[in-house]
């Protein structure tokens, strides 16, 4: 529990702002080929950081791991970075804002602890609020944050122990009510419980059996894989992801999502609340949020996965499935002028193959909003395709995880910035970021929310603002080369969260007004800022976060007989 004791030691400098000392090393000549300095505008620092497991090891050491797509991210990689140059001093040192100090002690005050060890960090710790709802668990979606923030400051332990325990949950049976979940399915949370008397720890896991509407968590498995990977290039420690339990964990959760069934396209099917936006919302079918997190899933599998017997196969069904989603994504779902253009002049009712408008989505069914909401220079993946229905609204955390997987083309990826540029008061408003835009309301929200006052139009998962989301915006603002936005962003939480006590979200059409209900001190809003001011200060750190556009695979596309466009 050392982070426990440097809270309470209260010393100076690292220590006091919560930060411990990472020291490793990397030379000059492993930072030639890609210099981040250039993406920011602010001094270079002198952070040292450990050479990535990518470079060490999925190229020269591992003959068993995927020769694939790691190859190309050095350029952001932690051992690429170009951040070391010779220390100078003044230029190259900077005072962190009063408000990291605070973080650090809040983020660690929300940790949990099981058998002595920390295992997570709980969704919100705020004592002030009567109802503790779920807020006390261990989400596992929520810890994602908090653990690139340990990754980040060089303390990856908890994270590992996060990994294995969440491992062993997923071995768990899982009912809802009498009917048995897919083997691979991970939580959504779990809660350590003490026992004071015999002493002991016990936990509670929920697969979806008790959470609001009985949903299970699609997400969960696929930010297993994308920390797993994290925890893997952050600290270069390969045997993990190595053991066979984690290659098995891996390929129980690919088998739910890759499995054959009724489908006709390459994306995953979901019920409406099995991610971030836990309550019915419309977002039932193909949402983005998946289908992105998805997709990130997926390529770092292929990274982990050993070629051996198991893996082989699952390695074939990951590179046909990345062919096809890839190019279901770019071209349906993919709005911009244009793209807006032509659905608006849509033929209805076209059959056989020559049809352009496949989906038969009719356009009368475009909402009036996103005529005026799309700039001339812009774009982004929708909400949702399906038969006859686009759900052109945009949401946030889809988009960015689209930038960051390089599911978006790089020129996908600038023109979803220039759309944050272009419509920043709408999507960044005075609190980053709104979960989606815009609102529904009115007769709409009844029928698609079913009525959820919780739900209300510019409130929670309804056009709410969410300060976690600036970790995504930051990661997604590095890669593509704009770190003056995510700064511009930071700025506006820096004036108001602390002062806010953290709040898990606002409301209103600026996010200017804490949300109704939103709880204070929630871990992933202090964590999401925390980790969006280290990459911003060390953009090397991306690299754990960021896949790289993938060349290797589009040789094998191109023989591909699946491949038709
Ligand atoms: C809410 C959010 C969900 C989050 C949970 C814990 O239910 O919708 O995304 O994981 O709170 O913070």
């Amino acid at each position: 529990m050392d982070c426990v004791k440097v809270l309470l030691d209260g010393g100076k400098g690292g220590v006091e702002s919560g930060l411990k000392n990472v020291s490793s090393h990397c030379s000059i000549s492993e930072m030639d080929d890609y210099d981040l300095s250039k993406l920011l505008e602010r001094p270079r620092l002198n952070i040292e950081r450990q050479r990535s497991f990518d470079e060490r090891s999925l190229s020269e050491l591992s003959v068993g791991l995927s020769r694939g797509l790691d190859h190309y991210e050095s350029a952001y990689s932690p051992g690429r970075s170009a951040l070391d140059t010779p220390a100078s001093s003044a230029r190259n040192s900077f005072e962190p804002h009063p408000m990291v100090a605070d973080a650090w002690e809040a983020l660690r005050r929300s940790l949990v602890h099981f058998r002595g060890q920390p295992v997570g960090t709980i969704a919100a710790y705020d004592h002030a609020s009567e109802e503790v709802l779920n807020y006390d668990q261990v989400f596992v979606r929520d810890f994602v944050p908090s653990a690139l923030a340990f990754l980040m400051n060089g303390e990856p332990d908890i994270v590992k122990n996060f990994l294995l325990k969440t491992l062993q949950l997923q071995g768990w049976e899982k009912r809802i009510d009498r009917f048995k979940l897919g083997e691979g399915a991970m939580p959504a949370s779990f809660k350590v419980l003490h026992d004071p008397v015999r002493r002991t720890d016990t936990i509670v896991a929920d697969f979806g059996e008790s959470a609001i509407g009985r949903v299970a968590p699609i997400d969960s498995g696929f930010w297993w894989i994308i920390l797993l990977r994290a925890y893997t290039k952050s600290t270069g420690d390969l045997s993990l992801a190595e053991t066979p339990e984690c290659q098995k964990g891996m390929r129980l959760i690919l088998a739910l999502c890759l499995s054959e069934g009724f489908d006709t396209f390459p994306t995953l099917l979901c019920a409406d609340g099995c991610s971030m936006i836990d309550r019915r919302m419309g977002i039932y079918g193909y949402p983005i949020e998946i289908q992105s997190l998805f997709f990130m899933a997926l390529r770092a599998a292929l990274a982990m996965l050993k070629h051996d017997a198991e893996g082989k196969e699952f390695i074939e069904r990951i590179v046909k499935r990345l062919h096809a989603l890839s190019y279901h994504m770019r071209s349906y779902f993919w709005l911009d002028f244009q793209q807006l253009n032509d659905i608006y002049r849509y033929k209805t009712e076209e059959y056989s193959h020559t049809a352009v408008n496949k989906f038969n989505v009719i356009p009368d069914s475009i909402p009036d909003w996103v005529f005026d909401f799309m700039p001339t220079r812009g774009g982004y993946f929708i909400g949702n395709v399906s038969p006859a229905r686009m759900d052109f609204r945009w949401f946030a955390l889809g988009n960015c995880v689209a930038i960051l997987s390089s599911l978006a083309t790089p020129e996908q990826a600038s023109a979803i910035m220039d759309l944050f540029e272009e419509r920043w008061e709408e999507l960044v408003g005075e609190m980053p970021l709104k979960i989606c835009y815009p609102a529904i309301e009115s007769h709409e929200w009844r029928i698609v929310t079913g009525c959820d006052p919780k739900n209300t139009r510019w409130s929670y998962h309804n056009g709410g603002s969410w300060p976690v989301l600036l970790w995504l915006l930051t990661a997604a603002c590095i890669k593509t080369g704009r770190p003056q936005i995510a700064r511009r962003a930071i700025d506006l939480a820096e004036s108001r969260l602390l002062k806010d006590s953290w709040p898990e979200y606002y409301d209103g059409k600026l996010g200017r007004y804490i949300g109704k209900q939103a709880r204070k001190y929630q871990t992933w809003s202090i964590a999401g800022y925390l980790v969006a001011k280290m990459m911003l200060e060390d953009p090397s750190h991306l690299g754990m976060i960021s896949l790289e556009e993938d060349k290797q695979m589009k040789p094998v596309l191109k023989r591909s007989s699946s491949w038709t466009c």
